[in-house]
């Protein structure tokens, strides 16, 4: 049996109808910003592979790293034991971080950072002795699949089957009319109940590449300020130089009390979440041994797994070389000089741009279930180009050692899609 029919006979993909599903490419292997499937085709990865992906694939600085690392210790509890791999991407994080952040806990993915977000604001209150369980969040907010993480996404067809089972979260609008997410967002929190208020910052990517400004990200976390709401950054896809700074919160001033990291964190190569905060909110946990509850109880069989902690620390240093800064800024100046050219054509609603990130949104059936979707995949397909488009909205999350050649290439095909 081929691997296609293996697939077919033995795995179960997610987000995806099996019943009619299109078989699944075989990949066999990856090379800078390209993927080879056994057939021989080469696809540019347009979307860093769910977005993940930030030097390109098999990356030998990246490789080095994980070997070395394995050559002294693959995986180890990471309670009553520790490693130099989590300590120095703790303090390296740190670093790159806002200085109200102190402290790093690690999980598995952009699912599991935000699950433990949530549960250190409400478990924050409760040490502190005070009844604030509200959680707040912007309406089309997609924060993960598990259940903490569905309850603060907005609801939709990917929650619905849950509804029931799904804690209650207060959503104020989109901040699409500035002065109506203020208002609805100063209403809750006067109420003096709220726990914590989350959102993707600058950026909403599941719901369409969504995006707002960071005067008004300012402005929401001055209210947090004010009514003593934490606020929790959901940096899972914005965070590693993905909006153009190494944190889309580093467009503003004022700075959220914990931060949710994964995906570009490892450069594309291993699972791994980390959920920063504050001293502040981590004092609230201490207390003397013989009063256990103030304790987190919360941890993974693979938290702070050593693979992944090493080539983390490799994507950070990759980061950090000044010919990583020049791209990043050769592929914003070229996604913006590209929306310039096809800003005003008549299939397209919009345009928007933000760092490494172009997005486009068609004329047509709005929505993740537009039967575009189909139609835009499989012509970028044809063309060797993965795009993952989000219903009627396609967009480029390219890793950053795309060449000019390949972006040129990608945006050619995007306005014969247009034309034809
Ligand atoms: C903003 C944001 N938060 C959380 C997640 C969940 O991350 P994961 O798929 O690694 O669980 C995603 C995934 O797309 C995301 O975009």
């Amino acid at each position: 049996m081929s691997i296609s029919e293996k697939d077919k006979n033995f795995i179960w993909h997610p987000y995806t109808q099996m019943k009619d599903a299109l078989p699944n490419i075989v990949i066999e292997r990856g090379e800078g910003a390209y993927l080879f499937d056994d057939n021989g085709n080469r696809y540019i990865d347009a979307i860093s592979s769910w977005w993940v992906n930030l030097h390109g694939h098999g990356h030998p600085y990246l490789r080095d790293a994980i070997n070395k690392q394995f050559k002294n210790i693959e995986h180890v509890i990471f309670a009553g034991f520790t490693h130099a791999a989590a300590v120095n991407l703790g303090e390296k994080l740190l670093a790159h971080l806002p200085k109200n952040q102190s402290k790093i806990f690690y999980s598995d993915d952009g699912s599991t950072a935000v699950e433990v977000a949530l549960k250190m604001a409400l478990q924050y209150w409760h040490n502190k002795g005070e009844r604030k369980t509200k959680l707040v969040a912007l309406e089309g907010a997609y924060h993960g699949d598990t259940f903490g993480a569905m309850s603060a996404s907005a609801r939709s067809a990917f929650t619905a089957p849950f509804q029931s089972f799904l804690f209650e979260v207060e959503f104020v609008d989109f901040p699409s009319a500035e002065s109506k997410t203020l208002a609805q967002l100063e209403n809750l929190f006067a109420n003096n109940d709220v726990a914590a208020f989350i959102f993707e910052p600058l950026l909403q990517g599941t719901a369409g590449m969504k995006m707002y400004s960071p005067e008004l990200l300012e402005k929401m976390l001055s209210l947090c300020k004010e009514y003593n709401v934490i606020s929790i950054a959901d940096e899972v896809f914005t965070g590693f130089y993905r909006t153009g700074k190494f944190f889309a919160c580093d467009y503003q001033n004022e700075q959220p009390d914990i931060f949710c990291l994964s995906k570009g964190l490892t450069g594309g190569t291993m699972p791994l979440g980390v959920t920063s905060c504050s001293e502040n909110i981590y004092e609230a946990f201490l207390s003397d041994s013989s009063d256990k509850v103030r304790t987190f109880f919360h941890g993974h069989s693979y938290t702070a797994n050593p693979l992944a902690c090493a080539v983390s620390i490799a994507s950070a240093e990759l980061l950090e070389k000044e010919e990583t800064q020049k791209t990043i800024l050769r592929i914003s100046q070229r996604h913006i000089t590209f929306a310039n050219e096809i800003r005003g054509n008549k299939r397209l609603k919009n345009v928007r741009c933000l760092g490494t990130i172009i997005a486009m949104e068609f004329e047509g059936e709005d929505g993740y279930f537009s039967k575009m979707r189909n139609e835009l995949y499989q012509f970028f397909i044809s063309k060797g180009i993965l795009i993952r488009p989000l219903g009627n909205v396609i967009y480029l999350v390219p890793p950053y050692c795309i060449s000019d050649e390949d972006l040129d290439y990608i945006y050619n095909a995007i306005v014969e899609f247009l034309e034809r």
